[in-house]
């Protein structure tokens, strides 16, 4: 039987500090009314001075090894689209932190759709006999690389991370993956932009300019691809997965606005309470987002071991993707 991977256990972590919209209207204009109702987020959780994605994704890292019942695997891929330095990768000083120096370690980045990317490379390594556990972090810092007081993207963003170890197995084993689909189209990458900062700037032999180091994005056209991207991949693995719709016990989908997963609910034919909300007190966690709502939905009990769980994402890039699995009888602490 073909060799795979296995969800054999979940972590997350958060800052412990809490920023509400009434704290960011206090800043800029706009209301906590107005964040609510355009994106579900009532508070986000954002690091203190001096701490970094790596802090988070060590701390998730832990807690999945931790579930798992181990403290070793043989490999870590970090997803992270704000990694603690432009070189070297963050991954190695993950995996060093987490006692596994020497493992394979290496970041991938594809921004809010990194966990997905970093899942599947994650089940590559352990179909090519490169590894037999993996573990799979999601951990991102965006307050770092957003305009504290632009209303476009202040409100939406947040910092968090999330994490699952693989373990070889096979196929018809709850826990793995059985439909996986990523996609990217470049052409939009205008859409969701820092524009300083990487070689096309600094060779350019002009300074970056005041603000050029934040996140600019195009909100309302990022919503209507994200809609139409989510709704297509998550089709998509339904169908190669075999699964009818109505038995999809939760949507855990990227957690960008509650609009857009209620929309790709609506355009699938879910009832709407199926799609999984955790966004209303982390905002979006970009690669941190989709592992942090599954630990939150195990731990909870809405994810039950035996559920069908469908994710989808969108980012930057710009990137998407979808996965489905039974949902495994792991320890989500
Ligand atoms: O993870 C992938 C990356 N990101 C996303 O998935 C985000 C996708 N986009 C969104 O979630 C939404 O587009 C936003 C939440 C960013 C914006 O919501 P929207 O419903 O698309 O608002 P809009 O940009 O169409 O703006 C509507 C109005 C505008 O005013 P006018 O032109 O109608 O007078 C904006 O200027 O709301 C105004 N507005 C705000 N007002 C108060 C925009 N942002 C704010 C704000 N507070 N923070």
């Amino acid at each position: 039987m073909r060799r795979t991977g296995i969800v054999a256990g979940i972590g997350s972590a958060v800052p412990a500090r809490t920023v509400t919209n009434h704290q960011l209207a206090e800043r800029m204009d706009t209301s906590d009314q107005w964040i609510r109702s355009r994106t579900g987020i009532a508070e986000r959780r954002v690091i203190e001075p001096g701490t970094s994605t790596s802090d988070l994704a060590v701390e998730a890292g832990l807690r999945a090894l931790r579930s798992a019942g181990t403290d070793r695997v043989d490999a870590v891929v970090l997803a992270t689209a704000t990694p603690d330095h432009q070189v070297p990768a963050t991954a190695p000083a993950v995996a060093a932190r987490l006692d596994l120096p020497g493992v394979p370690a290496y970041d991938v980045s594809a921004v809010c759709t990194g966990f997905l990317y970093g899942l599947s490379s994650g089940l590559g390594l352990i179909a090519q006999e490169a590894a037999d556990t993996v573990l799979v972090i999601g951990a991102d810092a965006f307050t770092t690389i957003i305009d504290p007081t632009d209303r476009n993207t202040a409100p939406i963003f947040g910092d968090g991370a999330g994490a699952v170890v693989l373990r070889a197995g096979a196929p018809d084993e709850p826990g793995a993956v059985a439909a996986m689909e990523l996609g990217s189209d470049g052409r939009l990458a205008e859409l969701i932009i820092v524009p300083a900062g990487g070689s096309r700037q600094r060779s350019s032999g002009v300074p970056a300019a005041p603000g050029d180091h934040f996140m600019l994005m195009q909100g309302r056209e990022v919503f209507k691809h994200a809609v139409v991207r989510m709704t297509d991949s998550a089709r998509s693995v339904l169908a190669r997965a075999g699964w009818p719709l109505d038995s999809v016990d939760l949507l855990v989908g990227h957690q960008a606005n509650a609009r857009i997963l209620h929309s790709v609910a609506e355009q699938l034919g879910l009832p709407p309470e199926r799609a999984f909300l955790n966004l209303d007190r982390y905002g979006n966690t970009a690669a941190g987002s989709i592992p942090l709502a599954l630990h939150e939905a195990a731990a909870t009990g809405v994810l039950k071991p035996g559920d069908r769980v469908l994710t989808a994402a969108f980012g930057a890039g710009t990137t998407w993707g979808a996965a489905c699995l039974t949902w495994p009888d792991v320890s989500a602490g």
